[in-house]
């Protein structure tokens, strides 16, 4: 991916981390909102027991703790991320869970993972392939770590009209407040299957499967959605948490204006959004 004029890979890596390190018990907390996609990701990933899954930009690793429970017995699950913070959230959880058995944590960058080649049979990356600022590099370490036939399971979010859940909010930060200086990567871009399909053929994946994951959010009232929008987008959350307290009162109030459309008759808010769930074969 050709990166925008001024772009600083360490900079944006940086905030991204400290974002989500800043939301990390808040983000796992919200991810029953995603449930559904999860689910999805999971079935799609075809897990069995004794396999052995990584579960790369784990998040606080739900994934990963939900593979854990497919693949006993006999399986063992790693998740990574480069937050700490939220695979200290995981292993604070899974651990209170009692479901700490074959899972392990340990940080690393996607795009440089110290562990060895052909050591897993699935690779995990759920809303994940968009933060990297080096997709293509990324995708060769999944492939590189997955043994011959093993398979990557991976999901990112559908064409931005179809992702209102993230748009609504980022068409009122984009209004309201001056454009960055340096613009940061889409997290729409791998939204079209063909654009998807094109980087897992790039990267040597071969046969690649895509189904549309469509879900819906609701929202007892618009602080509810910004508050979801916030524990979910870790750099955006980061700049945003920097703001005046008017100026964030401001953005609220117009997301609440913009909700008026998903309102129901319940006087809540049903936010759609699409993903695409997508495997493949190294
Ligand atoms: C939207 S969250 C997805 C978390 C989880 N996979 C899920 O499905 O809920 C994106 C995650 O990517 C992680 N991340 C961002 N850049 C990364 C990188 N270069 N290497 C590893 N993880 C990264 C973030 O820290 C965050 O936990």
């Amino acid at each position: 991916m050709s990166t925008h004029p001024g772009f600083d890979v360490r900079r944006f890596k940086a905030q991204e981390r400290a974002g989500f390190n800043r939301i990390a018990a808040r983000y796992a907390e919200g991810a029953h909102l995603r449930a559904d996609l999860a689910q999805a990701l999971l079935d799609a990933a075809d897990l069995a027991p004794g396999q052995r899954v990584l579960d790369l930009a784990s998040g606080p690793g739900l994934l990963a703790r939900d593979a854990a429970a497919r693949i006993a017995p006999g399986g063992w699950v790693l998740a990574s991320d480069i937050a700490e913070g939220m695979l200290a959230e995981g292993a604070r959880r899974t651990a209170a869970e009692g479901k700490a058995d074959a899972l392990a944590f340990a940080a690393a960058d996607a795009e440089h993972l110290c562990l060895p080649d052909a050591s897993f049979d699935r690779v995990l990356a759920g809303l994940a392939l968009f933060m990297f600022p080096h997709p293509q590099q990324a995708l060769a370490e999944m492939r590189r770590v997955l043994r011959p036939g093993g398979r990557i399971a991976l999901s990112v979010w559908g064409l931005r009209e179809y992702v209102p859940l993230i748009a609504r909010a980022q068409d009122c930060i984009a209004r309201l407040l001056p454009p960055p200086k340096v613009a940061r990567p889409s997290v729409f871009r791998f939204g079209d299957a063909a654009a998807l399909t094109a980087i897992l053929e790039d990267a040597g994946f071969a046969d690649v499967r895509i189904a549309p994951c469509p879900f819906r959010c609701h929202f007892a009232d618009a602080e509810g959605y910004w508050q979801a929008f916030l524990d979910l987008a870790g750099g955006a959350a980061e700049a945003l948490s920097r703001l005046p307290e008017a100026t964030q009162a401001t953005l609220r109030a117009a997301v609440a204006a913009d909700l008026e459309g998903h309102r129901g008759a319940d006087g809540g808010y049903t936010v759609e959004a699409l993903a695409l769930v997508a495997t493949a074969a190294a």
